[in-house]
This record gives C-alpha cells, structure tokens and sequence, in this order.
C-alpha cells in the first residue's frame, strides 16, 4: 500500500478526542475539505463526534448521513459492545443537515465521502468497502480507520482490497487510508 505522510497533507493541529489519535481529526477534514463534498456517509456515527467536526469546519457539506446500529446488535467482534453510544449521533441531531440511519433502514444511494468506521470485523468491513465502491459519487473519497488496530480486523480487509486492485493511501503514523475514486 501506498504511503504519505501528515507534512505532504500540509497537516497542523493535534486534536485530543475520544476515538482518534491526536492529529487524526486534521487529517481527516485535510481529506474531506480536498473533495468539497456536498455528501457525506458516516458508518459508525456514534455519538458524533467527527460529525460535528466536519459539519463545523466543511462549509460544503450540505447533508451529513450518520450510520450506526440497534442497542441489540450482534457486534462481529464482540469486545465492540462497549462502543455502542447510548444514542446516536447526539451531538449533531439539531444541525439540519444531520440524519441519522440505524442499521435495517435503506443505506443511502451516492455520496461524495464515506467515512467507514463501524463494525471492524472482517465481513462488515469488506461489506461496507464494497458498498461504498459501488455508490460513491466520481471523483470522491473513501476514508477507513482502525488500518494498524491490532485488536480488530480492518487491516487484513483493507491489504486484501489492496491486492486486489485497489488504489488505497495509508497516511503515515496514523490509522487512517484513503481511496480516491
Ligand atoms: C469507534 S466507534 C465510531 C467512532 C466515530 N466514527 C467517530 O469518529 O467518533 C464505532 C461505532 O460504530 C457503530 N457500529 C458498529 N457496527 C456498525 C454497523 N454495522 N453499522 C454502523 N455502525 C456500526 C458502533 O455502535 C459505534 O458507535
């Protein structure tokens, strides 16, 4: 897999957060502001803490689609329960241009980025990766975290996607990859 590095970016700031290592959050809007999107998917909205970041800080964005799941999920990897917010995308649900989708309701049809950061056992992985090929709108981006976690399974999917023909971009001492598409 490809690499670049946080100084190729043109990445400044460290954001301490919940969920993200610091510097994560910059390189995450550093990618999103580069596509002006109008769209944008969140798999694994949780609370919305990264939603509300990229509504306050991309001007583009005109809808946010938050994704997450059921109290009663059946989690891949089990350990992944205590991730389960208590109520979904909290944070942003009076930003009109917030909507929340549980698991079970139509996924959304085209979008400008997608952000997968779910269920990271291997099936929902390569589940929500081949989904997001298929509608991302052209010339959008793709963005996963959790690459290098070794307490769960995005790194075998995303390699395997890799081998097969994939054009993904792991940004150096982060867990973040990225796919221009
Ligand atoms: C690590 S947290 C996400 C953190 C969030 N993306 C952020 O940046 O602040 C994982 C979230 O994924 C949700 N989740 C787990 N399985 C999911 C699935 N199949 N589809 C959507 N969300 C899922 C969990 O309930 C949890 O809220």
């Amino acid at each position: 897999m490809k690499t670049i590095t946080k100084a190729e970016l043109g990445v400044t700031g460290s954001t301490v957060r919940q969920y993200m290592h610091p510097g994560e959050q910059e390189v995450l809007l550093t990618l999103i502001k580069s596509v002006e999107p109008h769209t944008m998917v969140e798999i694994g909205v949780n609370v919305g803490l990264t939603a509300r970041a990229v509504l306050e800080n991309i001007p583009s964005i005109e809808r946010y689609i938050g994704i997450d799941v059921h109290a009663a999920y059946q989690f891949e990897i089990p350990a992944q329960r205590i991730e389960h917010p208590g109520e979904p995308g909290q944070l942003v649900k009076d930003d009109p241009r917030f909507e929340l989708r549980l698991r079970g309701a139509e996924l959304p049809h085209a979008a400008d980025v997608i952000f997968i950061d779910g269920d990271h056992g291997k099936r929902a992985v390569m589940a929500d990766s081949v989904w997001a090929a298929a509608i991302i709108n052209h010339g959008g981006l793709i963005i996963w975290h959790d690459y290098g976690n070794p307490t769960v399974e995005v790194t075998g999917v995303l390699n395997r996607l890799q081998a097969q023909g994939r054009n993904l971009t792991h940004v150096e001492n982060t867990w973040l990859v990225f796919e221009r598409r």
